[in-house]
């Protein structure tokens, strides 16, 4: 393996891992009033609804297809009855749907952000390298996902870059299996460990604080008339 395999394929994963877990604990406790998507609901509304719920929901359900893809032995799916094939159109069609929900939600919000003037002094330089990131990370897992898999030549990506990953937590790293993915892959898994190691510095920390109590609510209750008495 060259050092520049090793770097990208090993080093680079572990530093993200290690400066993803690290910088969350920091910003918990340094910053714990920080800790917020800074939403601007308040300065728009319509715009906001329509690209937030596209982008997140499509967001979702990628994440969804990257634990089958990626965690998911193939030789599981194919013992519970989904067939090689019978994958590919699943991850084809679902990760089509996922990625172009993604990118139109994620159009959106940036349109927004650019067009009104409100929002756009609220970005950040941190937001700024946060959505770049996420762009090429969208658009290049697009081109995975049809551009390769769906109406190109295909790439069984679960027999070299998901073993890549998932030998990286079992302490058994096969850099060489990354090293002889298309480019395309490369630039995508690369980019993703740049976004890990962002992720506890960015707004993208509310990914983890997600209030599921509001769930089993009929409404959402801002405060109580009366305190709450405990016994
Ligand atoms: C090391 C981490 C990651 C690896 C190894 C990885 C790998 C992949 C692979 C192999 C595909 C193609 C799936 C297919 O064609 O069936 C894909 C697609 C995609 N990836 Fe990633 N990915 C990673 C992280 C991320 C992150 C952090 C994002 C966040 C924006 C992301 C967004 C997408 C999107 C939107 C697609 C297209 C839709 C889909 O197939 O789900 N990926 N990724």
């Amino acid at each position: 393996m060259t050092p520049g395999g090793l770097l990208l394929w090993v080093v680079l994963p572990y530093a993200s891992m290690v400066l993803f877990v690290a910088g969350h604990v920091w910003r918990y406790r340094h910053d714990k009033f920080g800790w917020t998507s800074r939403s601007t609901q308040l300065l728009e509304g319509r715009w906001l609804a329509w690209g937030s719920n596209l982008f997140h929901w499509g967001l979702l359900a990628a994440v969804g297809g990257h634990v089958l893809g990626l965690l998911v032995p193939s030789q599981l799916t194919q013992d519970v009855g989904l067939s090689e094939g019978g994958y590919h159109v699943l991850a084809a069609a679902a990760g089509a749907v996922a990625g172009l929900a993604c990118v139109a939600g994620f159009a959106i919000l940036m349109a927004r952000r650019a067009y009104f003037p409100r929002v756009r002094r609220t970005t950040s330089r941190t937001d700024i390298a946060t959505y770049t990131l996420l762009a090429a990370m969208i658009v290049l897992g697009l081109v995975e996902t049809i551009g390769v898999n769906a109406i190109g030549p295909g790439y069984n990506y679960r027999d070299t870059v998901a073993l890549w990953f998932r030998g990286l937590f079992t302490f058994s790293p096969s850099p060489q299996l990354m090293a002889s993915a298309p480019v395309v892959y490369q630039v995508h898994a690369a980019l993703a460990w740049l976004l890990f190691a962002l992720w506890p510095f960015s707004r993208l920390v509310h990914a983890w604080s997600i209030p599921l109590q509001y769930l089993g609510r009929p409404y959402i209750l801002y405060r109580s008339r009366y305190p709450v008495v405990r016994r």
